[in-house]
């Protein structure tokens, strides 16, 4: 038996999804730039996907630049208008303190290059609170930059509130959305923000296919240069199958969002009730109210989590852990951190993720399988709880 509980990582990519990619791949080889019928054949399909990925977010296909995916996307976003407003004199970057690497290492380097930046605190659940936001604010703000869900925990922001100050104060507002598109309605004009990054793996499409969607009118530099593709905002030969992908995916997440969302949550919480009854020591981390359905994040007392890792994917179950071990040590994950969880919680959680393959038998299995192996590696650390 394989359990894959890890779909915050990656999805599986969905059969109609495989099929549209060996068929663009095969018969849709023109380059979408060229005039010929070959080009605008591939042209085609790329504005299919076009479509289908403004449709599943509510927004303009114009305003949808396809990317490499959730990294590049984040990049474009936050040096894109770092560069574009800095000859305004806003030279002020806020994101919070739980974004994903793709933001925070990008703010980073701008930091070192001269940017003033701020990292929003969360609270003790996960949640960015609109007063920490309003207490960071100048008139030197050029963005701000939350993610919609958080990838670690499933905890869903503010993100409208959010957008509506800092747009009040001039700056413009980027969303991660890499974690919430497919798994709740996302609408860029409802959210009202400026630019929201997502991502095709993440909701079984494929590795290496996001966007970047980019209101009409913002202000942008490109960072890839040298050609006018994708309106000169991204310049480089489309991948068209893994976009033609993108776009399947997008469109089938259209169709079945609702459901798929029921279904997870009454699944995830099956899972969490189970091993808050079934496993001494637990708790939840994160708010249980605003998060994705799909995702829960459990402490351990007494357990460090890449143990835990490693003796569930010998059961067969595959789940992930908020830390990286770098170097021999482990570093605990930021996200639990900066909720400011103590030591003994941030290393010793795991990340549950379902998706579309998840079952009750299998969440099932796990929960038989679970409390022998904590239970094992507990007395091996002989930390009885
Ligand atoms: C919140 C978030 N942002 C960005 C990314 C990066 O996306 P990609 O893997 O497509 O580069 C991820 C992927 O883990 C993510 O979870």
């Amino acid at each position: 038996m394989r359990i894959y509980f890890d779909h915050n990582a990656t999805t599986p990519v969905a059969p109609a999804v495989a099929e549209a990619m060996a068929q663009a791949a095969a018969e849709d080889f023109g380059n979408p730039s060229s005039v010929h019928h070959f080009g605008q054949r591939a042209k085609a399909r790329l504005d299919e996907a076009r479509s289908e990925v403004a449709t599943l977010i509510n927004a303009e296909p114009s305003e949808v630049v396809f990317t490499s995916g959730g990294t590049e996307a984040d990049n474009l976003a936050v040096r894109g208008v770092a560069e574009a407003l800095e000859p305004t004199g806003r030279r002020h970057l806020v994101a919070s303190a739980i974004e994903h690497e793709a933001v925070l290492v990008t703010i980073k380097a701008l930091a070192r290059r001269g940017w003033k930046t701020t990292l929003l605190p969360v609270d003790s659940t996960g949640i960015v609170r609109p007063e920490a936001l309003d207490a960071t604010l100048t008139d030197a703000t050029a963005l701000v930059s939350v993610m919609h869900a958080n990838n670690e925990i499933g905890t869903i922001q503010p993100i409208a509130d959010l957008a509506r100050m800092a747009h009040a104060r001039g700056a413009l507002f980027h969303t991660d959305a890499v974690q919430s598109v497919a798994k709740i309605p996302v609408d860029v004009r409802a959210l009202g923000v400026d630019l929201l990054s997502l991502s095709a793996h993440k909701f079984n499409g494929p590795k290496g296919a996001g966007a970047l969607w980019i209101k009409r009118g913002t202000r942008l530099i490109a960072h890839t240069t040298g050609g006018k593709h994708e309106r000169s905002r991204r310049a480089g030969t489309e991948n068209v199958p893994a976009i033609v992908g993108l776009g399947v995916a997008a469109r089938l997440a259209v169709s079945k969002l609702e459901a798929d969302a029921v279904r997870l949550a009454q699944l995830r919480d099956l899972l969490e009730e189970g091993v808050l009854s079934r496993v001494r020591g637990t708790a939840v981390n994160g708010t249980r109210e605003s998060r994705v359905p799909n995702t829960t994040n459990i402490s351990f007392d007494g357990v460090e989590a890449e143990s835990l890792l490693i003796a569930l994917d010998l059961e067969g179950i595959a789940v992930s852990t908020g830390s990286a071990c770098s170097s021999g040590t482990l570093e605990p994950s930021h996200v639990l951190r900066a909720m400011g969880l103590p030591s003994h919680r941030t290393q010793n959680s795991i990340r549950l993720s379902l998706g579309a393959g998840s079952t009750a038998e299998q969440v099932e299995y796990l929960l038989t399988r679970l409390p022998p192996v904590v239970a094992k590696l507990r007395s091996l650390t002989r930390m009885a709880v």
